[in-house]
């Protein structure tokens, strides 16, 4: 059975089942209140004060959660001259299957997860296996806004202002193994909480994973917020990955675990349907999904009567920073 999404056709399906560069001082006690969970209404007119003093952000705060200071990153991203997603949209479209397939599931179900306390654990081929608090996470580096374009598998993008820094500031403090190749990401899967885990949909836990040089890429982002705020459950909070030039489904959400490996982990989506969902993923226009063309996109917030549809970008735009991580491979079976 497949399961037909109303705006897009089809829902990310298997074919056999479903269908800145400084540090904001002040962090400390920002990092308590997001701990406590407190809102930062407070906290408005002082971030805002500032980014304008530091010429950082100019996103617009939704004044939704607690703010997340950031200031704008050098590596802001091919994406950085298009329009904006507008916030309302890109936290009410959303994959997230723990929470339900359809796209307005995980807004309307996420507020069961419980995002404090928050630990990630660092394990696998590393000298230095850690568990790390999400108060330590934050703590760890300097938050960055980054805007990038993130471009579902599906055939849909949004253009968003991330808020996180680099997966290999992390990366580099754990002092990886020569032996380890690999980096698998494990996100939560807790029955309780979740609703639609155990369902036959996904092998759970929703597992990613990316190859070594693919994660220290300075634009794979370890991402704790957007649009100037803390994530919104249903975008992946406490903290998500960001892959920006690969499709959407290899930038886990809700991140417990991070593990070195010298073997390619076995991901969820690959499991369920390997000649459709490869290990790479990266965006590219002229591999074709086996059921569905990959040369163009609809803009989230564009979709009007007369509005037409975007070339997709190899690599998402991304191709001069990437391209060189896949030189010599052939692309068409390296999918
Ligand atoms: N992470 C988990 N844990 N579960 C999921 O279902 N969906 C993926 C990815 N990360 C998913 C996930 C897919 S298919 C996409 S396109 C992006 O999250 C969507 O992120 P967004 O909702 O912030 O746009």
């Amino acid at each position: 059975m497949l399961i037909k999404n109303s705006r897009d056709g089809f829902c990310h399906p298997v074919s056999s089942e479903i269908t800145s560069q400084r540090v904001y001082e002040g962090r400390r006690d920002l990092i308590k209140l997001m701990a406590s969970g407190v809102a930062g209404a407070a906290l408005t007119s002082w971030a805002s004060r500032e980014a304008h003093a530091q010429g950082a952000s100019t996103v617009q705060r939704p004044g939704k959660l607690a703010a997340l200071p950031s200031a704008r990153s050098s590596l802001a991203g091919a994406a950085t001259m298009e329009k904006l997603t507008d916030y309302k949209d890109a936290s009410s479209y959303n994959n997230f299957y723990e929470f339900g397939t359809d796209k307005a599931d995980p807004a309307q179900n996420a507020d069961t997860l419980k995002t404090t306390p928050w630990t990630v654990e660092i394990e696998g081929l590393i000298k230095k296996p850690t568990k790390y608090t999400l108060e330590d996470l934050l703590k760890l580096s300097a938050q960055e806004e980054r805007i990038y374009r993130l471009r579902c598998v599906e055939g849909w993008s949004m253009v968003i202002p991330w808020v996180g820094y680099s997966l290999s500031e992390l990366i580099k403090r754990v002092e990886p193994l020569s032996s380890a190749k690999y980096v698998e990401f494990v996100t939560l899967a807790d029955h309780k909480t979740m609703p639609f885990v155990g369902s036959r949909v996904l092998d759970w836990p929703y597992v990613e994973g990316l190859r070594m040089d693919e994660a220290m890429h300075p634009l794979t982002l370890l991402t704790f917020g957007m649009y100037g705020e803390v994530l919104p459950k249903q975008n992946g909070a406490p903290v998500r990955l960001v892959v920006p030039w690969k499709y959407g489904f290899k930038s886990g959400k809700s991140l417990v675990k991070i593990r070195f490996t010298d073997k390619p982990p076995a991901t969820a989506w690959n499991k369920a349907a390997a000649n459709e969902y490869g290990f790479f993923s990266n965006v590219n226009p002229t591999v074709d999904h086996p059921r569905w063309s990959q040369a163009t996109e609809r803009r989230i917030g564009e979709d009007g009567l007369f509005a037409r549809k975007r070339k997709t970008l190899m690599f998402n735009g991304y191709e001069a920073q990437v391209g060189q991580l896949y030189a010599g491979m052939d692309l068409k079976k390296f999918f």
